[in-house]
């Protein structure tokens, strides 16, 4: 009697727990946080988002067998919904940074970067050094940003989108304006009369954010990506954007 009651409730609490195992819901999408006014890497064609971060993370949204589903949002939002959980990555062409990874983790870079200045054609800032108690705009919240800051005298305008800076150039409400090279050649050559200056202001590395506790994502993206590069897939979607000069 007594052996076939423990029997019973052991039989009981394994059904409860399996029950419990079902009820947690098995995830299948890989939701992405980013702000699609970067291109080439991250925009809109239509109701589309494109450009290589999106064909990025597909490609690893493929490989982990979850679905893409792409979050546009304020480049600064981006940081607090990946800690938050509200978004699993943050794919924004996002350069990794000592400050950034006070509050997220980064996967392994995937591309490397520059910030450059903008002018108009024949400005009087020929160099980095030149912007010294310059106007300079930028896209908030991003490195350029906090570089723009660092320079000596100089007054920052913050734009909620990078094209919104370069067009305050164009209208002459700012002298320059700093931001990544791939984006700064996109809309230097939607806008006449623009240049951008040779010396580029800075090296960086783009890479994705992952919440600091989803550790098993960041090793599964990890993962993913040196799939994509010993493929060549990821030289492929860089390729399809950036043209060789
Ligand atoms: N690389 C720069 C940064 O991390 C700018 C990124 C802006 N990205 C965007 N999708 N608007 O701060």
């Amino acid at each position: 009697m007594k052996i076939s009651k423990i029997i019973c409730a052991v039989l009981a609490s394994a059904m409860v727990l399996a029950f419990a195992g079902c009820a947690e819901k098995e995830k299948t999408t890989l939701i992405m946080a980013t702000n699609a006014e970067f291109p080439p890497y991250e925009y809109r064609e239509g109701d589309q988002i494109v450009g290589i971060d999106a064909e990025i993370a597909q490609a690893i949204a493929d490989d982990l067998g979850l679905e893409l589903v792409i979050e546009d949002m304020a480049f600064d939002s981006i940081i607090a919904a990946v800690q938050s959980g509200k978004a699993d990555i943050g794919v924004a062409g996002m350069t990794v940074s000592e400050d950034r990874l006070a509050n997220v983790n980064f996967s392994n870079p995937y591309t490397t970067a520059a910030q450059v200045v903008i002018v108009k054609e024949g400005s009087a800032i020929t160099s980095p050094a030149d912007l010294v108690g310059k106007k300079i705009g930028v896209q908030l919240g991003t490195t350029g940003d906090i570089f723009a800051g660092d320079i000596e005298n100089a007054t920052v305008e913050r734009f909620n989108k990078g094209f919104e800076a370069v067009q305050s150039l164009n209208q002459d409400k700012v002298d320059a304006v700093i931001i990544d090279r791939e984006p700064a050649k996109v809309f230097v050559t939607q806008n006449e009369g623009l240049a951008i200056l040779d010396e580029a202001y800075t090296i960086e590395e783009y890479a994705i954010a992952v919440a600091k506790d989803n550790t098993e994502l960041l090793d599964q993206i990890n993962a993913s990506l040196a799939k994509l590069e010993e493929s060549g897939k990821l030289e492929e979607i860089i390729g399809k954007y950036i043209k060789a000069e």
